[in-house]
């Protein structure tokens, strides 16, 4: 029988350069979009896609992300005084239940690669999720909940998700080399991490979202520095390439590249104009900009 994904491992260990000075002494993963952080959306997208066990790969400075997500009793009793019953219960549902929670440091962000490889024995031996927080998916039915009920329908294996860029930007991703395709999944015959265009396989990129065999960590134990001069997970997949079944799965939503001054912006009005309690006063708030252009 297929074993259930019940762990996800998130890796927030990473420097955020590209979002300084705002991330010098906060983590990338804790920047708010609307009103909620970053992590908190990839651990609710986990949830949703019936993770049991969250595993965080941090790193130093990221103790914030551990505060995030527990109880916070003075926070709770002063709402509780002051009847705010929505807002604490909002609260109270955010922190996952106890002791289903682990945090693991990676004392040196050598690459993503490393990251997963950290959480080696927390995962065990079975399927797991690796959510990157950074990337922000806006959709009807959460990406990772999309790509669990996919991967049912191929017997397992790895399965990453993955959409379609601009050619010239093939060099910012991992990128897929194609084989088979059928409905929304499309088999993975090679992976490349940021390719030039002009070698590029296709404009299919790897985005934060993977479903991955245990069969990982011996790989990347052995692997070699790639790219950036960091442990890719890319070029550890690849090695995997012909044992189990291993698909990319376009997904269904919209991907924000919130570890990206734009992208966050971007993430921010489209999520602010997605809400109910928002949407009205942002459209005219965008419309009003748009029109002094
Ligand atoms: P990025 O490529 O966005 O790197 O990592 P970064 O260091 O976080 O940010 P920039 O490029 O300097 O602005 C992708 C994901 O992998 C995690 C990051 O936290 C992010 O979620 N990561 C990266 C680690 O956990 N450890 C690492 O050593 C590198």
């Amino acid at each position: 029988m297929l074993k259930k994904v019940r762990k996800a491992v998130f890796p927030v260990g990473g420097l955020g350069t590209r979002f300084l000075p705002a991330t010098k002494a906060m983590p990338k993963e804790m920047l708010p979009v609307v009103d909620k952080p970053l992590i908190q959306y990839a651990v609710e997208e986990a949830r949703d896609a019936g993770i049991e066990e969250f595993i965080f790969v941090t790193g130093r400075g990221k103790t914030i992300i551990e505060d995030h997500f527990d109880r916070s009793y003075e926070l709770e009793s002063v709402l509780s005084e002051r009847s705010k019953e929505e807002l604490l219960k909002e609260l109270m549902d955010s922190v996952p239940n106890a002791g289903t929670v682990a945090y693991i440091r990676q004392q040196e962000p050598l690459g993503l690669g490393h990251a997963v490889w950290c959480a080696k024995r927390l995962v065990g031996n079975e399927p797991f999720a690796v959510i990157l927080a950074d990337d922000l998916i806006l959709a009807k039915t959460p990406c990772l909940a999309q790509m669990t009920a996919a991967r049912e329908g191929v017997g397992g294996g790895n399965m990453l998700a993955v959409m379609k860029v601009p050619h010239e930007h093939t060099s910012r991703y991992g990128i897929l080399s194609p084989g088979k395709e059928e409905g929304a999944l499309v088999e993975v015959e090679g992976l490349v991490e940021k390719p030039n265009p002009a070698f590029a396989p296709s404009d299919l990129a790897v985005i934060g979202r993977y479903i991955l065999e245990p069969n990982i960590f011996p790989v990347l134990e052995n692997q070699d520095r790639g790219a950036g001069n960091e442990i890719q997970l890319t070029d550890a997949l690849s090695s995997l390439i012909g044992g189990d079944p291993f698909n990319g799965m376009k997904f269904e939503g919209t991907r924000f590249d919130c570890g990206d001054k734009i992208g966050f912006l971007e993430a921010n009005i489209a999520f602010a104009l997605s809400r109910e309690d928002l949407g009205s006063d942002m459209k005219d708030i965008v419309t009003k900009f748009a029109s002094n252009l």
